[in-house]
């Protein structure tokens, strides 16, 4: 987690580092600081809390500077205080440090460095650095990237890094390991930050950096190499989403814009996948029939909300295509002695494509002998980079942490990639396939359908702002749904919220209803295997204990018992939870705002998670 920002040019270096912390906060936001280089020394101010603090303190009293670096943080080690923030700086006040990701040996080399009488101020692991690239520096004669290559090789653990020394303020240097960052090259001014958003205003221009490798950026260029200083090939690329799509567009919160964002998201996911004969097009798999044929089983990666949509997955895959899907958390996966081979595909879902947990994962299996798909929003991230092939959702940036549009996409991508494999399997037929495919494409009118009418919803949630639990039940997929829908009234409302499968509430959870306490439940689309009964018959028994049941139910469905019903359009059963799920996230808004909670921003939580 924590953005980086760095920043050197022609012009004041303090817009682009405040305006790039601001894009970047959803990467953590805890503290934030910067340091100007200035003739000789740097200028640094840094303070916990969210950046509009560290503005404040900065007031009008800046230094001119046309180069510094940035940082906003997610606290790891050490509290969220202004000691703690980046960035860190050697006992001189010379050498400053910013850093994304954890160094694990950071105990060892603190006590190193302290024998050696450095002074520590902090409690964090990045200060070790900045006092081992102090002495490197001077070893290598003033040499800030020979420190930074010969520092490299002594850390371990994840982490992305910018440094920058008084003596030479226009220099900055970079590397990462397992952790983002990206170079933008602008009109005689250059970049270096953890993601594109931080200058996307500037250029759009950006250029990939591989693990371990060495950037340097002056106001006159930019410089890469390896660890052994050997100079590597620049992989440009142009960022394709602008500055408009990050900002607000006049609603309140990114959140609330990225909901409604969703029928255009999903539409352009979807978008000229079938061909005139019937065929569903996905040439980014690179499997050829014969190995789509030969599959024997499939294995979702995925963390949070990516994972719901990994659930998903296994109901319409195995139904459609006949294959085998087990669904992992990637946090646990790589800790076990998964079984798989070169039969097996996996498939590694996240938004961002940086998620920790899940590239390990991703790693995991590689190794394993398996081929990795990745779906992910974020172009030339890390998980789609190491992976074998990649689908591209086309939600565009998703910045509240609160995961939304995203969800819809993978869900989406994930039926896309069922059909196609159902199709070349032939267990569905060109027809069949064709038809789900335009259900598919009726899906965004009817995201729009029900975003219309939410403001009774938006009413109906605040009278149970002092809940103190909220439970979801679900069946088939709308299991996922209701986990997804919980998830996101934990993560908005900091309410206790938890999603059950219909099924299980009398071997246990029923136990939790009394009195008043919501439930909303999802009832299952179509009659097939009398789901939707059998959902009835749990909202009658919540019922029974005292619940007030919100009920979701598609338009002409029966339901008896409910509270409150919310109707939303008919679809087939499979294709729900892309419907269902916008109540619950409208839901969840709501009650964050009821709550006085910050919707885009949620305590304690970031919206990249780049640490195990
Ligand atoms: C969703 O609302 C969450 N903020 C979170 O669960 C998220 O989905 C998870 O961290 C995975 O992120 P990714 O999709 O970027 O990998």
């Amino acid at each position: 987690m924590c953005g980086i920002v760095g920043y050197t040019g022609k012009n004041s270096a303090i817009t682009p580092l405040i305006e790039g912390l601001r894009r970047l906060e959803y990467r953590g936001y805890d503290s934030a600081g910067i340091a100007l280089g200035t003739s000789g020394k740097l200028f640094i101010e840094k303070r916990a809390g969210k950046l509009g603090n560290l503005e404040s303190s900065l007031g009008d009293q800046l230094p001119s500077a046309t180069s510094g670096i940035g940082h906003t943080r997610w606290a790891t080690h050490g509290g969220p205080t202004d000691n703690n923030a980046h960035p860190h700086v050697d006992n001189e006040g010379k050498l400053a440090v910013i850093h994304n990701g954890i160094i694990e040996n950071y105990n060892q080399l603190k006590a190193e460095l302290q024998a050696k009488g450095h002074k520590f101020h902090s409690d964090t692991d990045t200060e070790s650095v900045a006092h081992l690239l102090s002495d490197l520096r001077k070893e290598f004669n003033g040499d800030l990237p020979a420190a930074m290559r010969e520092a490299v090789k002594t850390l371990r653990g994840s982490f992305t890094l910018l440094a920058v020394h008084a003596d030479n303020p226009g220099v900055i240097v970079g590397v990462r390991r397992n952790s983002p960052l990206v170079l933008g090259v602008g009109d005689s001014e250059y970049f270096l930050a953890s993601d594109v958003a931080a200058f996307i205003e500037y250029t759009k221009r950006a250029v990939e950096l591989g693990q371990d490798e060495i950037v340097v950026i002056t106001p006159t260029g930019f410089e890469i190499t390896d660890l052994d200083g050997n100079a590597q090939t620049p992989r440009e690329y142009q960022v394709t989403w602008d500055a408009e799509a990050a900002q607000k567009g006049g609603f309140s919160h990114f959140m609330l814009k990225e909901i409604f964002e969703q029928p255009k998201a999903v539409a352009d996911t979807l978008i000229g996948r079938l061909t005139d004969n019937n065929q569903i097009e996905l040439d980014e798999l690179k499997m050829s029939d014969e190995e789509i044929r030969s599959l024997k089983k499939i294995v979702v990666i995925a963390c949070g909300t990516a994972y719901h949509a990994g659930m998903i997955a296994k109901y319409a895959i195995e139904k459609w295509a006949q294959i085998s899907v087990e669904v992992e958390i990637a946090s646990e996966y790589r800790y076990r002695d998964p079984i798989i081979d070169a039969q097996t595909l996996v498939i590694a879902i996240s938004q961002s494509g940086e998620t920790m947990d899940t590239l390990m994962a991703l790693r995991h299996a590689k190794a394993a002998g398996a081929r990795v798909l990745a779906i992910c929003n974020t172009n030339s991230s890390t998980i789609p980079r190491e992976s074998d092939a990649v689908l591209y959702t086309h939600a565009g940036p998703e910045i509240a942490v609160a995961s939304t549009k995203a969800f819809l996409t993978q869900v989406v991508a994930v039926y896309l990639i069922g059909l196609h494999l159902a199709q070349v399997r032939k267990e569905l037929t060109d027809s069949e396939v064709a038809d789900l495919y335009n259900e598919l494409l009726a899906l965004p009118a009817k995201i729009e359908a029900i975003l219309e009418t939410v403001e009774p919803l938006r009413a109906l949630t605040r009278t149970f702002a002092k809940s103190s639990s909220v439970l979801f039940l679900g069946r088939n997929v709308g299991f996922p749904a209701a986990l997804e829908g919980a998830l996101k009234l934990k993560e908005l409302a900091y309410m206790h919220a938890e999603g059950f499968a219909g099924g299980e509430l009398k071997h246990g959870p029923i136990a939790l209803i009394e009195e008043g306490t919501p439930v909303i439940a999802i009832v299952p689309a179509g009659h097939e295997h009398s789901l939707d009964e059998k959902m009835l018959s749990n909202i009658q028994e919540v019922k029974a204990r005292g619940a007030q049941v919100i009920v979701i139910a598609e338009e002409g469905a029966e339901v008896t018992g409910a509270t409150h019903v919310i109707r939303i359009p008919v679809a087939p059963a499979l294709f729900q939870p892309v419907l269902a799920t916008v109540p619950l996230q409208v839901f969840a808004y709501e009650m964050a705002i009821a709550r006085g909670n910050d919707v885009d921003q949620p305590r304690n939580l970031a919206k990249s998670v780049t640490v195990e």
